[in-house]
């Protein structure tokens, strides 16, 4: 037995900020594909080596790096009896592999964030993230206490290579068109909630911690 959190939502929905609150409050480890990536990048490994050029362009990375690198990731013992899923799955072959692999008796809850684009674009055109941490701010909604300054480590804050006009505007058509078909996949297995994702940060967290409250959570106790 065990439970998954699936966060879905496009592009600067308020995943990351939302799993990293989410995971230290239910004690759940949080896994983020694109934070694996970017780990992986920044060391130069074989798997960044491959990654990078889909990252960069906005384009999804293929599904068999993927699952390779996320079944490893939730193999680990901080993963026994739940994790929290930020970034995964992206696509419905993911979904189906994951499904395919998951234990019996594991609970599922899909949590979609609903975010219009133009709030998207403001998000994501502001986002600083922490190079040392790994902590999200950005520029007017989350306004760092120092400028370029992490609030958290006192690191540096930088700008997402991906978080350019351009590249942007890929990653919200390759969510259209990849990602966005899960809501109908979860929704047909009857654990999808829709959450509202524009509002205040701290608004978005006491709804999607009540909405993985009670019974949905038994399983990773
Ligand atoms: P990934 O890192 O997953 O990026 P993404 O899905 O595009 O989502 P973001 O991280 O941009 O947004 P977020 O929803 O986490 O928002 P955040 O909390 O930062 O993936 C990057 C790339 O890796 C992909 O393009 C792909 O190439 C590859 N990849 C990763 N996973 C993959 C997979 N499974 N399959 C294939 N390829 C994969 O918030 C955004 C900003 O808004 C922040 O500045 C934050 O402070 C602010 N903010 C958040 N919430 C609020 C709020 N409520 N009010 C005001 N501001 C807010
Ligand atoms: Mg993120
Ligand atoms: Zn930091």
């Amino acid at each position: 037995m065990g439970c998954v959190v699936i966060l879905l939502g496009p592009p600067g929905a308020g995943k990351g900020t939302q799993a990293s609150r989410l995971g230290k409050d239910l004690a759940l480890a949080h896994i983020s594909t694109g934070d694996l990536f970017r780990d992986n990048l920044a060391r130069n490994t074989e798997l960044g080596k491959r990654a990078k050029s889909f990252m960069d362009s906005g384009a999804l990375v293929p599904d068999a790096l993927v699952l390779d690198m996320l079944f490893d990731r939730v193999a680990r013992p901080d993963c026994e009896k739940g994790y929290l899923l930020d970034g995964f799955p992206r696509t419905l072959p993911q979904a189906e592999a994951f499904e395919k692999a998951l234990p019996r008796g594991t609970t599922v809850r899909a949590l979609n964030l609903r975010v219009s684009d133009d709030v998207l674009l403001e998000r994501l055109s502001g986002r600083r993230t922490c190079d040392a941490c790994g902590n999200i701010q950005h520029m007017l909604f989350s306004r760092p206490k120092q400028a370029g300054v992490c609030d958290k480590c006192s690191g540096k804050l930088v700008q997402r290579a991906d978080d350019s006009a351009e590249v942007v505007q890929k990653r919200l058509k390759v969510y259209r068109e990849q990602t966005q078909p899960l809501e109908a996949f979860y929704a047909a297995r009857k654990n999808l909630t829709h959450v509202d994702g524009s509002v205040g940060s701290d608004e978005v967290f006491a709804v999607l911690r009540k909405s993985v409250q009670g019974p949905v959570m038994e399983g990773c106790r």
